[in-house]
C-alpha cells in the first residue's frame, strides 16, 4: 500500500527532516507544506501555533497523508499533545531538542541549545531537561532573527553570522563540547557553526534519528514502501510559491513544483 506522509514547518526549516526521510526512503511520498504566511513561529503565542498545526494536520490528512511528522520543535511543543488527541487514528512524529543524546556524549558537562523562544518555555523542553540533563549544564540561546535569515536563503552572510557568534562564542568561553540543534531550520547552517565552534565541538542534527523514527512507525502499520524508485513529493506553501520555488535549491539542491495553500477566517484552502 502506498501511503504519503505530511511533513510540515513554520517554513523551510521541516526541509532539513524531509531530506532525511527522502535520504533514507526515497520511494515514500511525501506531501511537504510550509506555513511561509506565518513564519517565525517562534515568536508567536503558543496558542497562535497550535490553532495552525490544527488545520495544518487537518489540510494535509485531506491531501491523502496517513502519517504527520510536525518537523517544526516549536509547533510540537505547542501543539503535539493535542493533535494526538484531536486525531487519534494518526500517527504522528515530533521534534524535541536532543538534550538526551548531548548528555550521553558531552564529556566537558557543558552543552549549548539553540532553539525558539516557544521551545524553550513550552513544558516538552522542560521535561526533557528534567528527565536527561542531570549533571550537565545547559547554556541556551533563542538566536534571535536566525529563522529569518535562514528563511531568505542567508546561510552564510554576515547577518547569519554575527546572530550565531552572538549565541556561541559565550557558549565557548563557558566550555561547551556539544551543540544541540532544537529547531530544524538550524542544521542549514551547520557549516557556519561548525566553522565558529570550531571541528572539536560536536553539533547534533536530530533529523537523521527523526527519520528512522518515521520508517519505524510506517513499518508497524505495515505503510513501509517496498521499492527503490524515487517518490513524489508535493510542496504547498502558505506563503509566495515563486519564492518558495526559486531558492528551494539553497536547501535541497534541487527544484520542485509548488502548490499554493491560503489561509481563510482561520481555515486552510
Ligand atoms: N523550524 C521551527 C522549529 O523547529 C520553527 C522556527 C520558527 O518558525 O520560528 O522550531
Amino acid at each position: 500500500m502506498t501511503s504519503s506522509i505530511g511533513v510540515f514547518d513554520s517554513g523551510v526549516g521541516g526541509l532539513t527532516v524531509l531530506r532525511a526521510i527522502r535520504e533514507l526512503m526515497p520511494a515514500l511520498p511525501v506531501i511537504y507544506l510550509a506555513d511561509q504566511a506565518n513564519v517565525p513561529y517562534g515568536v508567536r503565542q503558543l496558542e497562535e501555533v497550535r490553532g495552525f498545526a490544527i488545520e495544518i494536520t487537518r489540510y494535509l490528512i485531506n491531501q491523502g497523508a496517513k502519517l504527520i511528522v510536525v518537523a517544526c520543535n516549536t509547533a510540537s511543543v505547542a501543539a503535539l499533545k493535542t493533535l494526538r488527541l484531536e486525531f487519534p487514528e494518526i500517527p504522528f512524529v515530533g521534534m524535541e531538542p536532543a538534550v538526551k543524546p548531548a548528555a550521553e556524549q558531552t564529556h566537558s558537562g557543558v552543552v549549548g541549545v539553540l532553539a525558539t523562544d516557544v521551545t524553550f518555555q513550552g513544558e516538552v523542553y522542560a521535561s526533557v531537561v528534567e528527565r536527561f540533563a542531570h549533571g550537565v549544564e545547559l547554556l541556551q540561546s533563542h538566536c534571535p532573527g536566525l529563522v529569518s535569515q535562514i528563511e531568505k536563503g542567508n546561510l552564510e552572510g554576515q547577518e547569519t553570522r554575527a546572530i550565531l557568534e552572538n549565541a556561541l562564542h559565550p557558549m565557548l568561553e563557558k566550555g561547551i563540547d556539544t551543540v544541540v540543534l532544537g529547531c530544524t531550520h538550524y542544521p542549514f547552517v551547520i557549516p557556519l557553526i561548525q566553522q565558529i565552534v570550531g571541528p572539536k565541538v560536536r553539533v547534533i542534527d536530530p533529523a537523521p534519528a527523526i527519520a528512522l523514527q518515521v520508517r519505524r512507525l510506517l513499518g508497524s502499520h505495515g505503510w513501509l514502501v517496498d521499492s527503490h524508485s524515487p517518490a513524489e513529493v508535493r510542496f504547498i506553501t502558505t506563503g509566495n510559491r515563486e519564492t518558495f520555488k526559486r531558492d528551494m535549491p539553497i536547501f535541497i539542491g534541487e527544484t520542485f513544483g509548488v502548490a499554493a495553500a491560503h489561509w481563510q477566517n482561520g481555515r486552510l484552502i
